[in-house]
């Protein structure tokens, strides 16, 4: 029998491209394509890629440029180019850099095995009417115990900064049964903890079997149902879309993880509004009590834009001053980044040091925060699900209810069990902990 083909494929960006890259895998799969991790026995190289920022978007270029020995050396070595970047530059992409064979948008991967056997240069960055999931390989997991799962994509909200409903498209949503298909799947696998993933997954409203909308709340309701998947989690949700039953989802489902990503991008209400957020800094504030009323030890994270077009000293301090009220668990921050075809980049900038010295400032205190997170943990009781052994002997490395990275001394421990420990110390990024009960 011949070798089978390779393929090295590399992620950028959200976890959305990562459970993208996980199908494409499948699908090349069945065309006979194995995984490698070394480059240069690859037959075919993929780059699943992000355009979220500019320097996001840059490294794809970067990476094409060290490919061309590569390529040089070794014709008939195929590279594509999907994601956001493939979406939003199309032919561009084959302007820039001839190397490239493919490149797909991420409403097309299901064409992606046609597209490799053709013999010359393509694109393909159509919305098909077709659900890319339906004509996909039925999806193997892999083999690990926490996987995610994209039950919606796109967005149609439209914010002052953002490329995401440029490269993903209009807001859709799964069906029910397609979702609880694969995730019974997934838990026959093994698999004990699922996330929910969608640009705006909390706009969820899938059609059900019995012709009804079913919003993100029933969805994880009947989803906890299904044996063996004892965790979900969701991400990432908008304040705008937040619906009743979720947030009392969170107070009466035990498989409902106490983590909530809930980006606000701003603390100023006048920034807010030149976002195109369409809520303000009061709303926000209000759902996150209303979190925390029904499921007080919740972790709150966000997302965080400094240096957006006109952000004034005053609109700064009012971020700062939203993130001392709220109290992460850990945010994400981020440089504005102007992004060709959106509103904002027509606006005049920031100056390069004042935004740098307010993210700075930002991000001191919500690692400040973070920290604090982790200290009140220590003496708690939480469970963790072992991922895999750690780096000392007799370790088992997971992640707590509430996504802490957590050590725990557990020489019989194996990945995929699902285990009460008592936290017993907190370092800069983990947790650690003993076991107490199976
Ligand atoms: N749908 C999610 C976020 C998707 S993008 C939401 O609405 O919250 C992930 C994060 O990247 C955003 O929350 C934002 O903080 C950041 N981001 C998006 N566009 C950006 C830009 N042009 N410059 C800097 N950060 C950006
Ligand atoms: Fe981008 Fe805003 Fe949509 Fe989030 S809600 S993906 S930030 S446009
Ligand atoms: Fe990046 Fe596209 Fe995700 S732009 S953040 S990979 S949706």
């Amino acid at each position: 029998m011949a070798d089978p083909k390779k393929l090295f494929l590399k992620t950028y960006g959200c976890q959305m491209n990562v459970y993208d890259s996980e199908r494409m895998a499948e699908a090349m799969g069945a065309e006979g394509y194995v995984i490698t991790e070394v480059i240069e026995e690859a037959d075919m190289v993929l780059l699943n890629t992000c355009h979220i920022r500019e320097k996001a978007s840059e490294k794809l270029y970067s990476y094409l440029g060290r490919l061309r020995p590569l390529k040089a050396a070794k014709p008939g070595m195929k590279v594509g180019v999907a994601g956001c970047v493939a979406q939003a530059e199309g032919t561009e992409i084959l302007r820039r850099m001839p190397l490239v064979d493919l490149v797909v948008g991420p409403q097309s991967y299901h064409r992606l095995p046609a597209m490799v056997r053709a013999t010359e240069q393509v694109v393909d960055t159509d919305f098909p009417p077709e659900d890319k999931f339906d004509h996909l390989p039925r999806r193997k997991g892999t083999g690990r115990p926490a996987a995610f799962l994209t039950v919606q994509e796109g967005c149609d909200k439209f914010c002052a900064f953002c490329v995401v409903p440029y490269t993903r498209g209009a807001e859709i949503s799964r069906p029910v049964e397609r979702i609880l298909t694969e995730a019974r799947g997934l838990a026959e696998r093994g698999v004990r903890e699922i996330t929910l993933l969608g640009q705006n997954v909390n706009a969820y409203h899938g059609a059900g079997h019995d012709g009804s909308i079913w919003g993100l709340a029933r969805l994880i309701r009947t989803l906890a149902t299904i044996p063996g998947l004892d965790r979900i989690r969701y991400t990432t949700s908008h304040p705008n879309d937040m619906e009743d039953d979720l947030i009392a989802a969170h107070g009466d489902l035990t498989a409902l993880m106490p983590y909530l990503h809930l980006p606000v991008q701003s603390g100023s209400d006048r920034i807010l509004k030149a976002m195109n957020r369409k809520h303000g800094r009061d709303a926000y504030l209000r759902l996150v009590e209303r979190f925390r009323a029904v499921r007080p030890d919740i972790l709150v994270s966000s997302d965080f834009i400094v240096g957006f077009p006109g952000e004034t000293d005053q609109d700064f301090a009012d971020t700062m001053d939203l993130i001392r009220t709220v109290g992460y668990g850990a945010a994400f921050s981020f440089r504005y980044s102007a992004r060709p075809g959106t509103p904002a980049a027509e606006k005049p900038p920031v100056a390069d040091e004042i935004a740098n010295a307010r993210l700075q400032e930002l991000q001191a205190l919500v690692t400040q925060q973070q920290r604090a997170a982790q200290e009140a943990m220590v003496g708690r009781e939480v469970g963790v699900l072992y991922e895999k052994p750690g780096r000392i002997m007799g370790q088992m490395v997971g992640k707590s209810d509430h996504l802490h990275a957590v050590h725990v001394g557990d020489p019989t421990g194996q990945p995929g069990e699902l285990v009460r420990v008592r936290i017993t110390a907190s370092s800069t990024n983990s947790l650690a902990a003993v076991r107490i009960s199976a």
